[in-house]
């Protein structure tokens, strides 16, 4: 499906061979993340995610900055019934049920929901420039976006108190520490890095890439001998596609495998 007949306002979105890019584009608001923003970006994202000749995603901001958070001029004087019924949130919650991998590359703040869409990602590559962080203490909230769910999970009990309870922002080398993250490379290398990455995975059998990616999410979710049995019944549905055959066929004829991607 072509992503060229929907008129974007805040987003851009282009193609490289089997990869789909995302750019957030609100410059002004330093990409804050309103409900239009967020309807554009996750549309777009399941638009690639239903295109066969899509494999893999990479989203990024711009050259300073991912996103700032969710719009907090926007949403300021709304009421808990107004927030409650909206619930705009909703809206970004379908990104953790892409099927295909997303890459984030990140140059500058990756702040609140900034951050939190990041971690809905798969993969992130970060500029040396990129600043983490969920500052939503210091406007009297806390992360609504997953924040205190995925930054626990990742950095354990002690260091999410310590980043939301602060509200302190973070530098990459601290998100590489506590395993946020997949790598650091100049401002100037993030977007290739993670295209280089993102090129990668693409090239591989997608229903393989799909199946891999949904047992490691289950694996946040589940106690180990659920995910382990998960696990074994994917790889026992792989033995369905013509990957499977084709993959350990031209393993036994000391050939590359071409993929049909079914
Ligand atoms: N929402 C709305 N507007 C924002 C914004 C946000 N999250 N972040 C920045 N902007 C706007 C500013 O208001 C400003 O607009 P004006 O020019 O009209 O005044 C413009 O973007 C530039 O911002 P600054 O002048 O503040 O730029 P700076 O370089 O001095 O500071 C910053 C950069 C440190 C990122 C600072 O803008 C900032 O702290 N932003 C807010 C970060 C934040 O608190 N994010 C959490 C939001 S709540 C959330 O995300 C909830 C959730 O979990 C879903």
């Amino acid at each position: 499906m072509s992503q060229a007949a929907t008129p974007l306002n805040y987003i851009q979105v282009h193609q490289l061979d089997r990869v789909g890019v995302l750019q957030l584009h609100r410059p002004e608001a330093l990409n804050a993340l309103n409900p239009d923003l967020m309807k554009e970006l996750v549309t777009s994202l399941e638009r690639f995610d239903t295109d066969e000749q899509i494999g893999c995603m990479v989203l990024t901001g711009g050259e300073t900055v991912f996103a700032a958070g969710a719009d907090i001029k926007q949403m300021a004087g709304a009421s808990a019934i107004e927030m409650m019924a909206a619930n705009d949130l909703a809206v970004w919650d379908r990104i953790r049920l892409l099927k295909k991998p997303v890459i984030a590359a990140i140059n500058g703040y990756a702040l609140g929901g900034g951050c939190e869409v990041a971690m809905m990602c798969d993969l992130i590559i970060a500029g040396e420039s990129a600043r983490f962080g969920q500052p939503e203490i210091n406007i009297g909230v806390i992360p609504g976006a997953g924040g205190t769910q995925r930054l626990t999970r990742v950095a354990g009990k002690a260091k999410a108190m310590e980043l939301i309870l602060t509200g302190r922002p973070f530098k990459a080398q601290e998100a590489l520490d506590m395993g946020l993250i997949n790598k650091i490379v100049p401002d100037s290398q993030t977007i290739a890095e993670a295209m280089a990455l993102a090129k990668i995975i693409a090239e591989k059998p997608a229903m393989a890439v799909q199946l891999a990616k949904k047992a490691i999410l289950k694996a946040f979710e589940t106690p180990l001998e659920d995910g382990l049995d998960y696990e074994r019944h994917l790889f026992y549905l792989l033995f369905a596609s013509a990957d499977q055959k084709e993959g350990m066929r031209a393993f036994q004829e000391k050939r590359a495998a071409v993929w049909k991607n079914a």
